[in-house]
């Protein structure tokens, strides 16, 4: 949680980012509440902050709650404060994130975890601004414009009666659907040099090198699952593993996860295996194949070109024998 007054610069140049800015600065200006959806580390939140500082609100404070971090008791006391003494432990008055934001912009973060009862209370200070702390029975009266983001379902919540559907229709003004990264490939090497030269300066080397034409195929190459935030830390991963700083940078550092030790290093075939007679060589011969092929592959996260390169074959050399062993990269 926190309170946030710095904009943040927001890179982007695909058709499909271009037509969510254009979204974010056509419904900014109006006092309505906004939705916006969609995977992780895509940058609801940082469409989030633009949706503020592009609002009549902007000087005012922009309010950030995560509603999936907390339990139901500290969620509500988060939200709209308590009274002193309102239960065991609550010495003082404590003000609420709705208070603090008055004025402003309240972003309720993963919304879709908010209790039902909540929901109704919530519903209630969009509709009349109003509220009461817990413990307590003044009325607070507030102006907040909230921004909700998720990355669930929340029609679906709303059919399993888990979200309240009049909040949502409420909520639902405006919903702004920020697509994954795989879907605006465009944006992909414009967002790895932004983040590869911010994080270049911050560690105050003189200047970026450029990523080579190999590592920029893998990063095309790559999916995204964890979209621009999975893009951020692995070009700074690789940026800080690159052998040297002057050279553009060549290997793409992908999963850090990925042990050195359980890696499918292929074994050569030992002599002991060569005793067992008759052998099928020709099945022998394919099962080598794969095992370095996958591996290499794998090594790679599926980047056809440097695998080969790996392998000693051709890139058509390889994707014959992709195709001849059927091998699919979920598979890998
Ligand atoms: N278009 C962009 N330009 C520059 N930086 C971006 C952009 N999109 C995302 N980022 C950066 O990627 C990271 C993840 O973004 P953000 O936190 O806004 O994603 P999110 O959708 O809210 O993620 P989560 O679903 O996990 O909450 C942040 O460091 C953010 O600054
Ligand atoms: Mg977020």
């Amino acid at each position: 949680m926190s309170t946030t007054r710095d904009p943040v610069s927001i890179v982007g140049e695909s058709p499909a980012f271009g037509a969510i800015l254009e979204q974010v600065s056509a419904v900014a200006p109006l006092d309505r509440p906004v939705l916006i959806l969609g995977e992780r580390g895509t940058g609801k939140e940082l469409i989030a902050s633009r949706l503020h500082f592009l609002s009549g609100r902007w000087e005012q404070p922009l309010v950030k709650v995560n509603c999936g971090a907390l339990t139901e008791s500290l969620l509500e006391s988060e939200l709209f404060g308590h009274e002193a003494g309102a239960f065991t432990g609550a010495s003082r008055r404590h003000i609420g994130r709705f208070e603090k934001a008055d004025g402003g912009t309240l972003l309720l973060d993963e919304l879709g975890t908010i209790p039902v009862r909540m929901q109704e209370t919530i519903l209630r200070v969009i509709e009349y601004g109003e509220f009461e702390r817990v413990g307590g029975s003044d009325t607070v009266r507030v102006d907040v414009r909230i921004v909700g983001s998720t990355n669930d379902d929340l029609p679906g919540l709303a059919e399993a009666g888990r979200f309240r559907r009049d909040l949502l229709d409420r909520l639902a003004f405006d919903v702004v659907h920020v697509p994954p990264l795989r879907d605006r490939a465009e944006d992909i090497l414009l967002l790895a040099d932004h983040f590869a030269v911010n994080f270049t300066a911050e560690l105050r080397r003189a200047y970026f090198p450029g990523f080579s034409e190999a590592a920029q195929a893998a990063l095309l190459d790559h999916d995204w699952p964890g979209n621009v935030r999975e893009l951020k830390n692995t070009v700074e991963r690789s940026i800080y593993r690159a052998d040297s700083e002057d050279e553009p940078v060549d290997v793409i550092a992908f999963d850090p996860f990925r042990s050195p030790h359980s890696a499918a290093s292929p074994k050569a075939e030992t002599t002991a295996e060569m005793h067992q007679w008759p052998v099928d060589l020709k099945a022998r011969l394919a099962e080598i194949e794969r095992r370095y092929v996958t591996s290499a592959l794998d090594r790679h996260h599926w980047n056809r070109r440097r695998a080969a390169a790996d392998l000693g074959l051709t890139y058509d050399q390889l994707r014959g024998s992709i195709t001849r062993l059927g091998l699919i990269p979920d598979a890998s």
